[in-house]
């Protein structure tokens, strides 16, 4: 074991994205967890200010609770190679082609594994490209988390509406081909596929609110599909993660099954939620695997990147 009981662990959750509010909530249950492992536990909640107070606390290992933009994206892991605290999770750069939905297409496209189309708007031009194949279309921001700027778009007058609504997120958007079959998300710890989770959205969309609003989402772990496609998921996860490089800690993969039954990646979340009931603590629960246990197997795997200097 790395870690043992007594080491200080820096809890950072909170932070300055969009998705605050859920990071407080990974980081309670994660310090939790970690109490119970024995570790003296400090909390912080990040702010512009994280350099001294990750000081003042003699930190020696840090758990990213972050979710979104600082955080998940390699701001918060430069800042600890920097300090050479040694962080849960992926690096810099697997970060933060995570982070950017479009450059982990290109990652993930540079090893032919499928990924919607898209087309990125151009901000100077009045005419919007669309991806070839037409409506229904899902317009996002490039870079944010919990479906927030996220809108299914149906038909040409609801576009421009579409656009602005993901701008107020983002300064980069795109719009993507909508894959119309089932939903699934495929948990991975330290290099291994947990079993798979479907998602049902009570309302057929996974916005914001269905993600976080108790009883508008069902969710089926393990999920209750094929076993050839369940397999060529997870062999896709693991592929995707090999790709980018980001299969240090728990990453989650979203996946929707196309018209043919082929998966195609969605995103990769690299600081996935992790309340006690979040979907990647229910994955490792399929597999008989306790939220404490999974927390310390995070923690253990905690380390740094960069070459020493
Ligand atoms: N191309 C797509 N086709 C169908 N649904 C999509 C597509 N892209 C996103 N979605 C839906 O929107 C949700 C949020 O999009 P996602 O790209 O995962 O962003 P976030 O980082 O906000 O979770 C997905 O879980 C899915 O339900
Ligand atoms: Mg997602």
């Amino acid at each position: 074991m790395k870690f043992t009981s007594g080491t200080r662990v820096g809890v950072l959750y909170g932070g300055l994205s969009a998705e605050r509010e859920v990071s407080l909530k990974s980081g309670e249950a994660i310090g939790k967890a970690l109490q119970e492992l024995g570790f003296t536990v400090i909390m912080i909640d990040v702010d512009r200010n994280i350099v001294a107070r990750l000081k003042e606390a003699r930190v020696d290992v840090a758990y990213i609770a972050l979710h979104g933009v600082y955080g998940e994206d390699g701001s918060i892991q430069g800042v600890l190679e920097y300090l050479k605290i040694p962080y849960t999770g992926p690096g810099i750069m697997a970060s933060s082609i995570a982070m950017h939905k479009v450059m982990t297409k290109r990652v993930l496209l540079s090893y032919d594994i499928q990924t919607p189309d898209y087309t990125i708007p151009d901000i100077g031009s009045a005419e919007v490209v669309v991806p070839s194949g037409g409506y229904p279309l899902v317009v996002k921001p490039v870079a944010e988390g919990s479906s927030l700027g996220m809108s299914v778009v149906t038909d040409a007058a609801n576009l421009d509406p579409a656009l602005a609504q993901a701008r107020k997120f983002s300064r980069q958007i795109m719009i993507e081909s909508y894959v119309a079959g089932v939903e699934l998300t495929a948990a991975v710890l330290q290099g291994e596929a947990l079993p798979l989770i479907e998602i049902r959205p009570r309302d057929g969309v996974y916005d914001y609110k269905a993600k976080y609003t108790k009883g508008f989402t069902e969710y089926l772990v393990p999920a209750p599909i094929d076993e050839s496609v369940t397999r060529k998921v997870q062999e896709l996860a693991l592929a995707s993660v090999r790709a980018l490089g980001c299969g240090r800690g728990a990453v989650r993969v979203d996946f929707r099954l196309d018209m043919d039954n082929q998966p195609q990646v969605i995103e990769i979340n690299t600081v996935p939620g992790m309340t006690e009931t979040s979907l990647l603590p229910q994955a490792a629960a399929a597999e008989g695997m306790d939220f404490v246990t999974l927390i310390d197997r995070i923690i253990q795997g905690a380390g740094l990147d960069l070459a020493p200097v």
